[in-house]
């Protein structure tokens, strides 16, 4: 067990996630790729930590490893005081269901459903019906500025409104975890810094946490904190602004 842990956590509410040595490789042999190569770090509750570096350097890959998506090879991980390595498959899923919100880079809409069946899923899987989560969506969908699409095909939409469709899936079920992968990459000046506000909002409880990859400079003064990283580890970790203020009237 490694006590000395390079990164500092100063959360009034504690670690939500806590990654020590964390490794992954994909591929054997001479097509092996170290993705993660010891990973540590410390992801508070109640907070929105921002992950960035450049591409190629495990992001998406540690991303899917905190969010129960991929298993780590190496290393120690809880979530929540969990060691999602230790569930079984079936425990595992549920608890993605129930526990997690993930924007994915692609979106990963399925195009036979509509815009408000794509956001539904995660209330259906909840055991919600069908007619009351649409009507859920709608809602949440009209928030970012999509009201009346909820019929649309989504490959019928533009970019920024798939990704919308995205962020609203990831949200209408109100995870604990909030993983988002670049969610502003296809938005203007002004839906980015709303969605982010959305976002953000949703981690400020001392149950949550959110945790979003991004390049975009313009989201950046959103941060409690960031961990940089670089070539398959985390290797600084800057508090934000907001973060150095936790008196401010933010904080719940
Ligand atoms: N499923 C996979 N199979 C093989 N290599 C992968 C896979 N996923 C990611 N990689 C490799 O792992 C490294 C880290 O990828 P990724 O986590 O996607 O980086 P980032 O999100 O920072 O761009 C890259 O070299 C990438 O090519
Ligand atoms: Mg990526």
């Amino acid at each position: 067990m490694q006590t000395a842990a390079p990164i500092p956590t100063a959360s009034p509410a504690g670690t939500a996630i806590r990654l020590r040595a964390v490794a992954k490789t994909f591929g054997k042999g001479e097509y092996a790729v170290r993705a993660l190569r010891g990973v540590d770090l410390d992801i508070p509750s109640g907070e929105l930590t921002m992950l960035v570096g450049p591409s190629g350097c495990g992001k998406t890959t540690l991303i899917s490893i905190l969010a129960g998506l991929l298993s780590r090879d190496a290393g120690e991980m809880t979530v929540f005081g969990q060691d999602l390595g230790t569930l079984r498959r079936d425990r595992l899923a549920a608890w993605r269901r129930d526990a997690v919100g993930f924007i994915f880079q692609q979106f990963n809409l399925v195009p036979q459903l509509s815009v408000a069946e794509n956001v539904s899923v995660p209330l259906v899987l909840k055991g919600e019906s069908v007619g009351a989560a649409v009507r859920q969506a709608n809602e949440l969908l009209a928030t970012l500025g999509l009201e009346g699409r909820g019929r649309s095909a989504p490959l019928k939409l533009s970019g920024g409104q798939q990704q919308r469709v995205a962020i609203a899936r990831a949200l209408i079920h109100d995870p604990r975890l909030l993983v988002c992968d670049e969610p502003t990459s296809a938005l203007d000046a002004e839906l980015g810094r709303r969605v982010m506000t959305l976002i953000r909002d949703r981690s400020r409880r001392p149950d949550r946490a959110v945790v979003v990859v991004t390049h975009d400079d313009r989201i950046f003064h959103l941060a409690d904190s960031i961990a940089h990283m670089n070539d398959g580890i985390v290797d600084r970790v800057a508090r934000g602004r907001q973060a150095d203020q936790p008196e401010s009237g933010e904080k719940p």
